[in-house]
């Protein structure tokens, strides 16, 4: 193994730098040269390469976004785009390559792999938490700082002003970032895409909270569940409360990365240059166990990942 790449691909999430810093050192600490690969799977059609040396990637690891910057690209979805990869595989004489995103770009990966059995390894990192095989993907715990960060300042004003503040969050197609930063911050409903809700239900709570005292409310809302300014909408006419409502975005997404997806990044962009060393073909690096192992790339992408239905009961309970 003389030479390998590197990319970040889907959203970027904060830690994809201390990763692309741990893959290329580790590589260099073997003797092994570093190939970076700019704008995701688009950059690799395109043969949008640079060399990464030891000072490349000095002064990244406490950067958000990535490096390399990252796409969504549709064209490596195609045969023909994934062959123009390919001639850049041989032009750059590249041995192994490492992917750094969320399941979608695993997907591209593995069939690229099918295609031309280049070795691959994917290294989880997206800031939504759910891919299946590992415990951790790299961001999730920055973006959920993040969540909470905002909800606490949305709390003074809410309760100087007596109001009900709904807070979209991040999360197509999965509640971990609205569950897990809900529970955190002590929200009084948790929306998410895996469980279905009742408004009636929400705005009933609301009502008991505020018998009992309470001055002010949040609701969490993942994307992928409802809108927000819907629910908004919802919850004031049925309730009459003054109702706000904030989606967070892409505010989400940035940020320095916190100490811990540092060193999930670093541990995990070493263990997939470790894999590539031992001759793995096309593995996912995962946490399991607490403990950073790997995976095959197909079993992570069989099913859904699950939410923790009593972490979910939990959060219901507290916030009563
Ligand atoms: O996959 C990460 C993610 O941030 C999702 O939570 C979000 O729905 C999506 O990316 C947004 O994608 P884009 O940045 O392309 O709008």
């Amino acid at each position: 193994m003389q030479r390998i790449a590197v990319l970040t691909s889907g959203g970027d999430s904060p830690g994809m730098n201390p990763a692309i810093r741990a893959v290329t050192r580790k590589a260099i600490y073997h003797g092994i040269e570093v190939i970076g690969i700019k704008r995701g799977f688009t950059g690799f059609i395109e043969g949008d390469m640079m060399p990464l040396h030891l000072g490349s990637v000095a002064d990244i690891v406490q950067r958000g976004g990535t490096m390399l910057l990252s796409a969504r690209s549709e064209e490596f979805r195609t045969s023909e785009g994934r062959k123009k990869a390919f001639e850049n595989v041989k032009r750059f004489g590249l041995q192994g390559l490492v992917v750094i995103g969320g399941d979608g770009s695993f997907k591209g990966a593995r069939v690229f792999h099918q295609e031309y059995n280049i070795p691959i390894i994917g290294v989880p990192g997206t800031i939504d938490n759910d891919i299946v095989g590992s415990e951790y993907t790299i961001g999730f715990d920055t973006a959920v700082n993040t969540v909470v960060d905002a909800i606490n300042k949305i709390r003074d004003t809410a309760t100087s002003h007596e109001r009900t503040f709904v807070v979209e969050v991040m999360g197509r197609e999965a509640g971990f970032i609205a569950l897990t930063a809900g529970l955190a911050a002590g929200a009084e409903s948790i929306l998410v895409p895996e469980k279905p809700f009742s408004i009636d239900d929400i705005c009933h709570k609301l009502l008991r909270g505020y018998k009992r005292g309470k001055l002010h409310s949040i609701i969490i809302v993942a994307e992928g569940a409802a809108g927000g300014l819907k629910v908004g909408e919802q919850i004031k006419q049925k309730t009459g409360f003054e109702t706000k409502v904030i989606i967070l975005g892409h505010l989400q997404r940035g940020g320095t990365p916190s100490s811990y997806d540092r060193v999930m990044a670093s541990c995990m962009g070493a263990k997939a240059v470790e894999l590539l060393m031992n001759g793995a073909k096309l593995k996912m690096v995962g946490l399991h166990g607490g403990k950073v192992t790997d995976m095959d790339i197909d079993d992570s992408l069989l099913k859904k990942k699950p939410l923790d239905i009593e972490m979910y009961d939990l959060a219901n309970v507290l916030s009563i």
